[in-house]
């Protein structure tokens, strides 16, 4: 049979993005090359971000989204630098392909890995791993808002930010999560909110989870306020198997996760448009960490277990298992880089998944 070729567009933008982006990369393209022709990947690397904004004043091309269209994926870095205002560089790049490609479910594996010391007492990597899955097409997220209210004038500012809540919204990322739990071990979706302080949207997301749940029956359920929810992730971990959660509430848990699995160089992430209408992205979670940037000190696992994610979205989940299995050989046997108390650089890492891919 004629090979499966994925095209998949390779933003890495700024930071520590470029090295993990190259890591997650080279990771793909041995895979591939075992493959004995089965499946190859065709890459194009785009240069925006942060140095692209201060030499031509965007942080994407005008017609960007009209380039990544028609990839079968998007491989994303991280996005900031501090020469760019983040709301500028977050808005221009990420939030931009988020939203206008309706990749509105984020889903946040939190995995625990042998060999990394998880700063969680009870923390054992054959018991503990959830997924946090993030409502990331409205929410807090909506863009809408406005500063200079009211004409009160200097010094008197006032800016109003809210959040937007559908019920179709809340009630596709939903049945996303019931679906997701559905095939897991531990059949349970916990849903976060802050209903008893933000009594309109979170008020009717509670509604909608109610709905849905009840065609799920054979799903354990609960809802936890997003204050309860954050100490349950210390205290309780064992108890969670899926998290839904809205943009903002989500996007906070998941680097809590991340930084209790050890780091957040370790925490994978998907951005979906389960519709395919559009591509879907993949990043890992962390941002471009200008305090370590440039040093080969990255930690690439959040990259490469994105890039699991992409082979799992591209129908190739013998491939993504072999992959996460190549990350957990590695960090057993303490090949680690120095967020996770190692000594290895990102190279080392990205060299040792690698040739655990034939082991
Ligand atoms: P950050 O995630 O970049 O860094 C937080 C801490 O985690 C730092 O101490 C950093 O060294 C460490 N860290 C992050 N990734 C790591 C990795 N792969 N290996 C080892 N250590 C790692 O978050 P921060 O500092 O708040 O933001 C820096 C910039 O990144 C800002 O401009 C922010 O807007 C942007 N950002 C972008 C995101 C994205 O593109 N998805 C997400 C979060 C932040
Ligand atoms: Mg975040």
């Amino acid at each position: 049979t004629a090979p499966r070729t994925f095209r998949i567009a390779a933003i890495p933008a700024d930071g520590v993005g470029k090295e993990v982006v190259a890591a997650g990369r080279a990771v793909l393209d041995a895979l591939a090359e075992d493959s004995a022709g089965a499946f190859a990947f065709e890459w194009r690397e785009f240069p925006w971000g942060c140095e692209y904004y201060e030499r031509t004043g965007t942080m994407m091309d005008e017609d960007g989204l009209d380039q990544l269209k028609d990839f079968d994926a998007i491989y994303f870095g991280a996005v900031g630098w501090p020469t760019v205002p983040d709301h500028i560089s977050l808005w221009g790049l990420r939030l931009k392909i988020c939203q206008s490609f309706d990749q509105w479910a984020n889903v946040r594996p939190v995995h625990f890995l042998p060999g990394v010391v998880s700063p969680l007492r009870k923390a054992d990597d054959t018991e503990l791993d959830w997924v946090v899955v993030r409502e990331n097409s409205e929410g807090e997220y909506a863009g809408l808002g406005g500063r200079n209210l009211g004409g009160r004038g200097p010094g008197g500012e006032v800016a109003v930010q809210s959040a937007l809540f559908t019920e179709v919204g809340c009630e596709r990322i939903m049945r996303f999560a019931f679906d997701l739990a559905r095939n897991r071990a531990h059949k349970k979706v916990s849903s976060v909110t802050k209903s008893n302080a933000q009594q309109y949207g979170m008020v009717l997301w509670d509604d909608v989870f109610k709905r849905v749940a009840a065609d799920y029956p054979d799903v354990e359920t609960e809802s936890v306020l997003v204050d309860a929810m954050s100490a349950k992730f210390v205290l309780k971990p064992e108890d969670l198997s899926v998290v839904v959660a809205s943009n903002l509430n989500a996007d906070i848990l998941s680097d809590l996760g991340s930084a209790l699995a050890g780091s957040l160089g370790l925490a994978a992430s998907a951005n979906l448009n389960p519709e395919r209408r559009y591509p879907s992205m993949f990043e890992p979670v962390h941002g471009s960490a200008p305090d370590i940037a440039g040093h080969g000190l990255a930690n690439p696992i959040g990259a490469v277990g994105s890039a699991a994610l992409m082979l799992e979205h591209f129908g190739l989940p013998d491939q993504a298992a072999r992959l996460n299995k190549s990350i957990e050989a590695t960090t057993a046997v303490g090949i680690l880089t120095r967020d996770v108390g190692g000594t290895a650089s990102t190279e080392d890492v990205t060299k040792a998944i690698i040739d655990a891919l034939n082991a």
